[in-house]
């Protein structure tokens, strides 16, 4: 499997991605890392392992249209099968999203479908909840939509910060992504009327992956 990744800022996801790649775990090719911000430190990850890599600047274009034109033929040159946004920070439009049905998914950090969108880790000490996490799910039109693939769960005590919290939530979710593109690459993962189903064996790689729906 041909993985294209998009990012827009520190690429601590990318890494987590290269990483898995290179010591056999990811089940797939990091082909091409896009960022529509220049000079980040994503890009920086992406040179040194001497991957592929574009700035498709989204300020540089007339319309969404026009950028995800870009996007889409970069990742064509590369014969992508799979797009992961790792801290892509563009919203991308549903004709796009159309285009690769199922094939774009996304980390998100909190047990999706709850606190969609930014300052997540805030919002889940100021609520109070005793739980947060990280989900990785497809991508559909709308914000952090789409059918939730694999969670991790990170318990919220009373002494955390934004700080604290946001360091134990990235940490797994540095673990549930590359996971999470080894059972897609595995033909592990269907989608059937908006959920995901995953065909898991007892085998340790996959005790991450939880709570889901078995076939
Ligand atoms: C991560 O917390 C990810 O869940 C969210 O954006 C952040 C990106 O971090 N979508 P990084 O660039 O991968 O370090």
């Amino acid at each position: 499997m041909k993985i294209g990744v998009l990012i827009s800022g520190r690429g601590s996801n990318l890494k987590a991605l290269i990483e898995s790649q290179e010591n056999g775990t990811l089940g797939a090719e990091i082909c091409t890392v896009i960022s529509n911000v220049p000079q980040v430190m994503g890009l920086k990850i992406a040179d040194d392992r001497q991957i592929e890599n574009h700035v498709v600047d989204h300020k540089n274009y007339g319309s969404r249209e026009l950028f995800e034109d870009e996007l889409n033929s970069i990742l064509q040159a590369s014969d992508i099968n799979l797009i992961c946004l790792a801290g892509f920070m563009r919203i991308l439009t549903s004709n796009f999203i159309k285009k690769w049905e199922n094939k774009i998914i996304n980390i998100h950090p909190s047990l999706l479908p709850a606190f969609k969108g930014l300052n997540t880790h805030e919002r889940a000490i100021k609520s109070g909840a005793k739980f947060t996490g990280c989900s990785t799910h497809f991508v559909y039109p709308d914000l952090d939509e789409g059918p939730i693939i694999a969670q991790s769960v990170v318990p919220i005590s009373q002494n955390d910060t934004v700080k604290t919290l946001s360091a134990k939530v990235l940490a797994e979710e540095h673990k549930l992504y590359p996971a999470t593109v080894n059972l897609i690459s595995r033909g592990l993962v269907k989608v059937q009327k908006s959920l995901v189903t995953i065909k898991l064996y007892s085998s340790p790689e996959t005790s991450l992956v939880s709570p889901v729906i078995y076939d």
